[in-house]
């Protein structure tokens, strides 16, 4: 057992990775301001698991909580989710968004330097590929070409965690590259709940289907892909939850490194694969148009999942249908 500090432990797939930790027997210690989720969350996961965690209200920035923790807590490793995700927004707020992701990220590493913690899972996305030389992406493909402040501040930590393990060895780490997280746990006690109108398509698919939205925008059905419409490696986030724990393995195993990996299934989805699909899975009907391509998108983003398999012995397992329901059964509960 060993205990792992998780920072925005409270939010999406902060939440799905606390409830694989706590039931594999970790100790967990989660730090999170609730900027973009609730304590109530943190509160299901304990409802799910059966399990305590301890809980620290504050944000990153703060030093001055993260010497608390690091003084009060024997911290063996640490995840950090904690960061703003929202594209467009991050285009309007640069510096917050610089600030949110970048900034914290450095104060976080001083503090865990400070306290010989050298281990790191870091939360980081498939748009440091920008728009995809190659697909299906491979770790090796370029990185760079981000079109938005979001991407851009991904691609900064990637570049400070890279130099910092050039400048010491010892340091442990795991950047993980999530490609198109969705669904939820099957309890439908945690999942996504966007505030306002979401700007991604499943939880906009999901608000259509409980009759809050009328109809969904298929953005483009122009596209250079097989029906037009935009493809994408939609994975289940309980397998990315599961990803998080097979990379703590393998740093735990290796005892220092630095190692990239793509968390996707390897499959791309198209915006007419995803319809049918809730529509069957949930037998609901989902109204849509097609209206103009949304500016910044490109057309097919999937991963090759391949390195993930063989260094984590990492697959996803859960199917399209497994997102649609439990991306459903969540919206059902919590509306
Ligand atoms: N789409 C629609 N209508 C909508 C919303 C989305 O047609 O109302 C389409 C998009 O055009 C795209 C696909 O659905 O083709 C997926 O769009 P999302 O907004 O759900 O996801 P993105 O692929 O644009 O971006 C997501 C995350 C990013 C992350 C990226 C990594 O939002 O944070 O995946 O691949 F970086």
């Amino acid at each position: 057992m060993s205990k792992i500090l998780v920072t925005g432990g409270a939010g999406y797939i902060g939440t799905h990775t606390c409830v694989e930790l706590l039931n594999k027997g970790e100790e967990i210690v989660v730090l999170d301001n609730f900027s973009n989720s609730t304590p109530e969350a943190l509160e299901n996961v304990k409802k799910i698991t059966g399990k305590d965690l301890k809980l620290y209200e504050g944000n990153m920035i703060d030093r001055n909580i993260l010497e608390k923790i690091f003084t009060e807590n024997k911290i063996d490793a640490v995840i950090d989710f904690a960061a703003y995700k929202a594209v467009g927004e991050s285009v309007q707020k640069p510096v917050e968004y610089y600030m949110n992701n970048v900034s914290t990220v450095l104060v976080l590493l001083d503090e865990m330097k400070k306290h010989n913690v050298k281990t790191l899972v870091f939360s980081s996305s498939a748009t440091v590929y920008g728009d995809p030389e190659i697909i299906p992406i491979t770790e090796d493909c370029k990185v760079g070409g981000t079109t938005n402040p979001y991407g851009t501040s991904k691609l900064m930590v990637e570049q400070i965690l890279q130099d910092l393990y050039k400048s010491d060895n010892e340091w442990n780490i795991a950047i993980l590259r999530y490609f198109n997280p969705v669904g939820a746990h099957e309890s439908g006690l945690i999942g996504e709940d966007p505030k306002g109108i979401p700007a991604n398509l499943m939880p906009f698919i999901q608000k259509v289907a409980a009759g809050k939205l009328k109809e969904l925008s298929v953005f483009g059905n122009d596209y250079d892909t097989k029906d037009g419409t935009g493809v994408r490696d939609y994975i289940h986030v309980v397998d990315l939850a599961v990803g998080h724990i097979k990379a703590l393995d393998k740093l735990k195993k290796d005892g220092k490194g630095m190692h990239i990996y793509n968390l996707g299934t390897g499959v791309g989805y198209s915006v007419l694969d995803m319809v049918n699909a809730f529509e069957k899975a949930n037998n609901v009907h989902i109204p849509y148009k097609i209206a103009p391509r949304r500016a910044g998108d490109i057309a097919a983003c999937y991963s090759d999942p391949a390195k993930a398999k063989e260094e984590l012995g990492f697959v996803a397992t859960k199917t399209l249908e497994d997102m649609c329901r439990d991306a459903w059964n969540f919206e059902r509960k919590n509306s």
